[in-house]
This record gives C-alpha cells, sequence and structure tokens, in this order.
C-alpha cells in the first residue's frame, strides 16, 4: 500500500515564465536551482524544491510530488498503483533535487510524481524575500469532492483531519493538519497554495514586506478555526492565491488528536466535521471580494 508521507513540490505552467520566477524570487525569497528556456525549477532558503514553473499557454498547477517512506522502492509503488488499475512510469533525474520519480495522473487531471528520495540543493541559507520554511498544503476546486478524497485516502494513504460541511475536505499525510484541501465548485482549478513561515512575528515582517511592494494582502491576518492556522492571503502575478501561514495544528496520531498551538475550542481536538463559520475562523475579518471570487 502507498503511504505518501508529506507534498514535495508544484509545477505550474505560465504563460509568462518571467514574471513568476520575478515573484517566486523577489518577493517569496526562493533561489532559482535549474534554469532553461521553457522552465524553471525553485527551491527554499535550505535547497528543497517548492515550485516548477513550465512555459505554457494557460496559467495552473499542472503536477504536484509527494514523497514516499525514504528509500522506498518506486518499482514496488508501480505495482501497488497498478493493482489500483493505475498505470505509471518512472523517470529518472527530473530535478537537481530528484533522483527519480514515479509519475501517474489523477482523476482531476494533476500529473502525480512519487519520489522516495531527495536532496537539498544548496549549502548556503537564503537571504531576502519573505524566505518561508516549507510548501505546507495545496487546495484545488473540483466539482465533486468525496470522490477525489476517496482516491487520495484509498490510493495514496492520506487521512481525512476535518471536513466544512460537506464541501471542503482537509486532507493529512504526516503530522501537519493538511496537505491538500478539496473544495467543491463546478471547475476542476488550483485554489491556493500554501507556505509555512517560522511564527507569528515571521508574518508580520510578511506583511510589511508585501505592504512596502504594494501587493494586497487579500484576507487576514486572522486564525483559520479549521486547522488553526494564523494566516495571510494575497496573490501571484498568474492571479493564482498565495497564504502564508503559521502554527498550523499538529497531529498526534498516537492519540488520535491535534497539539493545541496555543489553544483549541474542542479539548481534545480530534476530525469532526464544522460548520462554514467556525471553521473559517477563530478571530480576524471575514474574507475580501478579492479572496472569495477564486470560488465563484
Ligand atoms: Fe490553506
Amino acid at each position: 500500500m502507498i503511504q505518501v508521507k508529506r507534498i514535495g513540490h508544484a509545477t505550474l505552467q505560465t504563460p509568462d515564465i518571467g514574471r513568476l520566477v520575478d515573484y517566486y524570487t523577489t518577493i517569496l525569497g526562493f533561489r532559482v536551482v535549474a534554469r532553461t528556456e521553457g522552465q524553471a525549477i525553485l527551491a527554499t532558503g535550505f535547497g528543497q524544491e517548492v515550485v516548477t514553473l513550465l512555459r505554457g499557454e494557460t496559467a495552473g498547477c499542472i503536477r504536484l510530488s509527494m514523497q514516499l517512506t525514504p528509500g522506498s522502492d518506486l518499482g514496488e509503488a508501480a505495482v501497488a498503483l497498478r493493482a489500483h488499475g493505475i498505470d505509471s512510469q518512472i523517470e529518472t533525474d527530473p530535478s537537481p533535487g530528484l533522483p527519480a520519480v514515479l509519475t501517474f495522473t489523477d482523476p482531476k487531471g494533476t500529473v502525480i510524481e512519487l519520489f522516495s528520495d531527495w536532496k537539498s540543493t544548496t549549502t548556503v541559507p537564503a537571504e531576502g524575500g519573505i524566505n518561508p520554511l516549507k510548501f505546507g498544503h495545496v487546495a484545488f476546486t473540483v466539482p465533486d469532492v468525496q470522490r477525489i478524497v476517496d482516491f487520495y485516502v484509498r490510493v495514496l494513504g492520506f487521512r481525512v483531519s476535518d471536513w466544512m460541511e460537506d464541501f471542503f475536505a482537509f486532507l493529512r499525510c504526516g503530522p501537519d493538519h493538511h496537505a491538500v484541501n478539496f473544495v467543491r465548485t463546478p471547475k476542476t482549478t488550483l485554489h491556493h497554495m500554501a507556505f509555512e513561515l517560522r511564527d507569528f512575528a515571521h508574518v508580520q515582517t510578511a506583511c510589511d514586506f508585501l505592504g512596502v511592494r504594494d501587493v494586497p494582502i487579500i484576507w487576514g491576518p486572522g486564525r483559520h478555526g479549521i486547522g488553526h492556522n494564523v494566516f495571510i492571503y494575497h496573490r501571484n502575478p498568474d492571479d493564482q492565491i498565495i497564504e502564508l501561514y503559521t502554527q498550523i495544528d499538529l497531529m498526534n496520531e498516537e492519540l488520535g488528536y491535534f497539539e493545541p498551538r496555543p489553544w483549541h475550542k474542542d479539548v481534545p481536538q480530534r476530525p469532526k466535521v464544522w460548520d462554514r463559520k467556525s471553521a473559517m475562523l477563530t478571530w480576524g475579518p471575514p474574507p475580501t471580494p478579492e479572496y472569495l471570487r477564486s470560488r465563484e
């Protein structure tokens, strides 16, 4: 059985690769670790690949990599996928940090790249930009949320952390409350990508950094109910929502509940179905129309 342990990097297709390279390097502070005419691979300050940009007609997230247990055999993962009727292919040396990936397409059309081992692309910490710690989660809109949740649970080993009513699912593959989200809309598309900051002070630094550069914050700062992360949202030059967050709930699998960071209204906080209002916010302003238009 396949058991994904964390999400790796997202591959974004974009009509203007230079504009996105500029955003991800000067605003988020990621570093270009490989560049060709139609492709750029970016990594965090300590060399973990987070975003690959590919030139294409339209903007969208076309691939998502996921890590299996280090040292695990991609051939065995291919056999496990075959048992679910899924064909997959091994690609070698796809990027500076990955020796090999096993690729297949999920039911919403995203190419999933499974890998077991990776290496850092740098030994020198990055300077400048907001400089998040990691790529924490990615959210997609889909017409049939239950169908894609079933696939991620049954085929990839994800666990359901929480539901917002019956239209918004939060799934984890490690200690973080969620690594992928699926929200119901008529169209299948990327909803947002989220990068983790160190702490609340780092969120403030990010607010000031965006403010000075006239990048509007479209929701936040606030603290969500589901996941309890402190968040701010803005848009990248391809009009995709980027979340910067800290203090997301961590699951204690042995005990079956989320550790308070620093507090919860439910004690202990276990996976459940939330109503929309308490799920969205424990405190902070309501979402702006500029945020909400991505779900319309
Ligand atoms: Fe999020």
